[in-house]
């Protein structure tokens, strides 16, 4: 995707930098990272761009090729459009972190699907300080901007999230799994299993949730982990010490627990099988004890699990509605995703596949 003629059309000169970042799709762990635990992302083939110049004036200005819009804004009060807050905050938070940060013109365009659970909003962020590095700040390293876009979410947009999907969006690869501890952000590259192809589909339930179920469930992890005196619940020493915590705290301990094991052995180099197991273990754990699932998501899923060329699937992401993702036979996405979408269809359901991306081999 080439937005300069774009960007020139909307501000009348080129860019002077231009960046990119994928949206990811989160294969194993989900809800730990804000428990200090471990993730286990991989980038998706779709994309944001940023184009970015200084403009000389008082103000930014920010067109969004999606809502074919501009607005403009300082840093000195937010704007109310939600995809604006992500850039404004970014901008502010490097600024606060004393990088200077003069009026710019940023233009972007994105086919990163929205609104699923594959991180958008760390894509729209890591791009916008992506294009910061390459126009003025080149010594931003990528754990920072991955920090400064996490600082940026939870500070402007109002989700208290952990830090996996800017790590995703600013470090991991398409081909590759990223296994990350999100407390020392220590990492390392996971192949994924042989023989294996990814299918991501969307199940076409809205996340209505996603906000506050989202921020319940991590108060009620704080809440366990105070309970049993530990910093969080990545110190629990076993699930044995679960015991004394009242319902539905112990549930969702439990799932924390549970996750951050199937994580670490899924990057242990486990058979395919044995991957695929583990997610969908994934999955009962988040639709049982940590609740975040739908009945579409969990008709989607299993659909997708009765195929015999799946391994395994789960929702991926914060839940309440979104994304599933598949690991099936390398070669056959396209076949399972028709069968799958038939039947989910017939149950009354409206899925589409959004990874393979549309084009991508069908
Ligand atoms: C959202 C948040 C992440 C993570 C996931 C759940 O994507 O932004 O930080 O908590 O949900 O794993």
């Amino acid at each position: 995707m080439n937005a300069s003629p774009d960007f020139f059309a909307v501000f009348g000169a080129p860019p002077q930098a231009e960046a990119s970042a994928p949206g990811r799709v989160n294969l194993l762990g989900e809800h730990t990272d804000y428990n200090d635990g471990f993730v286990l992302p991989i980038a998706i083939p779709q994309q944001t761009h940023v184009g970015l110049r200084r403009n000389g004036l008082a103000r930014c200005r920010l067109y969004a090729q999606a809502l074919d819009a501009r607005i403009d804004f300082t840093l000195e009060a937010p704007p109310a459009p939600h995809h604006a807050t992500y850039v404004y905050g970014c901008l502010l938070e490097a600024r606060h972190a004393g990088f200077e940060i003069p009026p710019l013109d940023l233009h972007v365009a994105s086919d990163v699907p929205m609104g699923v659970g594959l991180s958008s909003s760390a894509a729209l962020e890591v791009a916008t300080l992506r294009g910061l590095r390459t126009l003025l700040h080149p010594s931003l390293d990528d754990v920072q901007i991955a920090q400064l876009a996490q600082r940026a979410e939870v500070q402007h947009a109002g989700v208290r999230c952990g830090i996996l999907d800017q790590m995703a969006s600013s470090l991991a690869r398409t081909d590759r799994a990223l296994l990350l501890d999100t407390r020392s952000l220590a990492m390392r590259e996971v192949p994924l299993p042989p023989y294996a192809e990814l299918l991501v589909v969307d199940s076409g339930e809205p996340r209505t949730l996603a906000g506050t179920g989202y921020n319940t469930r991590r108060a009620q992890c704080e809440e366990a982990a105070r309970q049993l005196g530990v910093a969080t619940l990545r110190d629990v020493p076993g699930l044995q010490a679960l015991a004394s915590l009242p319902e539905p705290l112990r549930r969702r301990a439990r799932h924390v627990l549970t996750e951050n094991a199937r994580v670490l052995q899924a990057a242990e180099g486990v058979s395919t099988h044995v991957f695929g197991a583990l997610m969908n273990d994934s999955h009962a754990s988040l639709r049982d004890d940590y609740e975040v699932s739908t009945p579409g998501i969990d008709r989607l899923v299993a659909l997708l699990q009765a195929q015999p060329d799946v391994y395994g699937a789960r929702l991926t992401g914060a839940g309440f509605g979104g994304a599933c993702v598949a690991l099936c036979r390398a070669g056959t996405p396209h076949r399972v995703a028709e069968a799958v979408l038939l039947a989910y269809a017939a149950s009354g359901g409206r899925g589409r596949v959004l990874v393979p991306p549309a084009g991508d081999g069908a």
